[in-house]
């Protein structure tokens, strides 16, 4: 790879996209909408703080949809076998292990957006 490659590279990695993905009062409060955006699926929750959170949509025991899941504060429960997952981190809760990825989320006038 020669040095313009590699700028390219590097520019193409810090690039940001911010997508609209619904409106504030689309998403009903502790309630998950399952928003796909290209391969990403991505379950995003409505807080009772207000703010908004947006995870990956399955869970790393057996892919259940967390979009579905009960929301408690900043965690959602799996609706499969009730693992607790943390929406601000993306970690799974102990006793159990795994992680999931968690999108930034930003709003504005209203709109909901996911920044990929
Ligand atoms: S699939 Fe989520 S806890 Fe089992």
């Amino acid at each position: 790879m020669d040095l313009g490659e590699t700028i390219m590279e590097k520019t193409l990695q810090t690039l940001q996209i911010r997508i609209k993905v619904s409106t504030v009062d689309e998403v009903p409060v502790n309630l998950g909408k399952t928003v796909r955006i290209g391969s990403h699926d991505i379950a995003l929750f409505h807080l009772a703080s207000g703010k908004f959170r947006a995870i990956e949509n399955r869970c790393p025991h057996k892919g259940g949809v967390l979009a579905e899941g009960m929301v408690s504060g900043e965690h959602v429960f799996c609706p499969m076998h009730d693992w607790k997952i943390s929406m601000e981190d993306g970690n799974v809760q102990k006793p159990d292990h795994g992680c999931v990825k968690t999108y930034k989320v930003e709003v504005e006038n209203e709109d909901v957006y996911i920044v990929l």
